[in-house]
């Protein structure tokens, strides 16, 4: 079937770039940084299991519902929307989804941006050798120190954030396609050199296990480490929100950064394949990080549930004890750096494409009119760490980076994928979505038809309703 538009902004070189700079979307801080420090805090093995379902009934479907959208529309998602509401005479309410995401985008890099500033510290601290014999007293001295300065943490943010508009300014094809291509390939070569590390000189049986391992009595249970050092857990639904919201955030689902990456996918291109691609490279992205990490927790005697410092207390020890860890060291924190700067991308490209078209706006001016605003909410977030950490700066009980973090991981997106997937299974006629498959009518298609209509709005309302504590 022929292609009914064409985009202005060119389109990916081939199906491979495609899947690369998709892979590139999803692979970032949620898997490095996100998944062990969450699974730590919701009781490993059975969180692991929870999230692995969200992947499978829900990310997948959701993920093909999101090409198909953007490659159907082929604009930005504000104008896709348009553009298939009229397609399909649906209601003009539907047209508020493309906001809705590019909403969504706009406060998760704020707060991403933030983090991305940690690794890209982080780079330079290994490129010292400060990590030379370290322990975890030593490693968590030199976090705190960071976190304790807002001044070098807004410094790291904002070089970041500048780096993330510098290549969406350039465009499609020179600025973000070339990023992806070499180095993707290379932070997997890593974290398996680091695996093997965490395998040789961590505790790998009970780091193993308490990824795999499912004790579902933990499913329930929440667990934070206090001020005081002291490990609280409480029984909720909240558990089954966080890996609901985290397979969204994982594989960028939810805010139209696939769905605008899917309006540059060339019109030959097989949707259902891509979409699997994607899914196990990021999954396994995050599995390695996870397999690297809790050994190197539990043979130094650190707490699984520490939070968003996970990572940046565990790694260090490793780097410090392995030979050649200076060099691996800096060379895990580019990379991480790289595979954020990959996802900040996606996350300001649906608005940047939307200014591009409708305002008739240049590039760089665009990624500049989204890119400082979100920077300055930005502010809030490194201030979260030290001068807003107090009580007198809680959000609804939360500090501001944990009340954005959690309204747009595990609300927005959530959100926008449940509306997605119903606006594909329901609004769009059979026609247009198994066309834009191309799947022919088979198993294939009906299966993804059966689970966007049927199981995975469900799914996502269920948990909803669960977390909020209606059911
Ligand atoms: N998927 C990215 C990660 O795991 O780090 C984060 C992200 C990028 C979320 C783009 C949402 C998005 F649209």
């Amino acid at each position: 079937m022929p292609d009914i538009r064409g985009s202005i902004h060119g389109q990916w070189s081939s199906r491979f770039v495609f899947i690369l700079a998709a892979v590139g979307s999803a692979v970032g801080l949620g898997n490095i940084w996100k998944f062990p420090y969450i699974t730590g805090e919701n009781g490993g093995g059975a969180f692991v299991v929870v999230y692995l379902i969200c992947i499978a009934l829900i990310g997948v479907p959701i993920m093909m519902a999101e090409i198909l959208i953007g490659r159907r529309g082929r604009q930005s998602p504000i104008n896709t929307m348009h553009a298939l509401v009229a397609d399909e005479k649906a209601h003009p309410a539907w047209r508020w989804l493309g906001w809705l995401g590019v909403l969504t985008g706009f406060l998760i890099l704020s707060y991403y941006s933030v983090i991305a500033g940690w690794a890209l510290a982080y780079v330079f601290r290994a490129g010292a050798g400060l990590f030379a014999g370290a322990n975890a007293e030593s490693v968590s001295t030199l976090f705190g120190a960071l976190l304790d300065s807002p001044e070098s943490m807004l410094a790291w943010h904002t070089i970041f954030m500048v780096m993330t508009m510098a290549v969406v300014a350039r465009g499609v094809r020179s600025g973000l396609e070339r990023a992806v291509t070499i180095l993707m390939p290379a932070l997997f070569a890593l974290l398996v050199v680091l695996v093997l590390y965490a395998l040789y000189a961590g505790d790998f049986a009970r780091g193993a296990a308490f990824l795999f391992n499912p004790d579902f009595d933990k499913v329930f249970q929440h667990c934070e480490l206090l001020e005081s050092g002291v490990k609280s857990c409480r029984f909720s639904g909240e558990p089954l929100l966080i890996a609901l919201g985290h397979a969204f955030f994982t594989l960028s689902l939810g805010m139209g950064a696939i769905m605008v990456y899917g309006s540059y996918m060339p019109g030959n291109a097989s949707i259902a394949r891509a979409t699997l691609t994607i899914v196990a490279a990021d999954t396994a992205a995050a599995l390695l990080a996870g397999l690297a990490i809790f050994p190197i927790v539990f043979a130094n005697g650190l707490e699984p549930a520490s939070g968003p410092g996970l990572i940046f207390q565990t790694l260090p020890i490793a780097f410090g004890a392995m030979p050649g860890g200076q060099v691996f060291g800096t060379l895990f924190f580019v990379l991480l750096v790289f595979a954020a700067w990959t996802s900040a991308i996606s996350l300001i490209e649906p608005a940047v494409a939307w200014l591009v078209e409708n305002r008739g706006m240049a590039r760089v001016p665009a990624a500049l009119a989204v890119g400082a605003p979100a920077w300055v909410l930005g502010v809030g977030s490194v201030l979260s760490f030290n001068l807003w950490s107090g009580e007198s700066f809680q959000f609804f009980g939360k500090t501001w980076f944990d009340l954005v973090d959690y309204l747009t991981a595990n609300i927005l997106l959530p959100l926008g994928g449940l509306l997605i997937a119903l606006f594909a299974g329901w609004v769009m006629s059979r026609a247009a979505s198994r066309g834009e498959l191309r799947m022919g009518d088979g198993v294939g298609y009906r299966t993804w038809r059966f689970l966007v209509r049927y199981v995975s709005p469900w799914l996502v309302v269920i948990v909803f309703l669960n977390a909020i504590g209606l059911i």
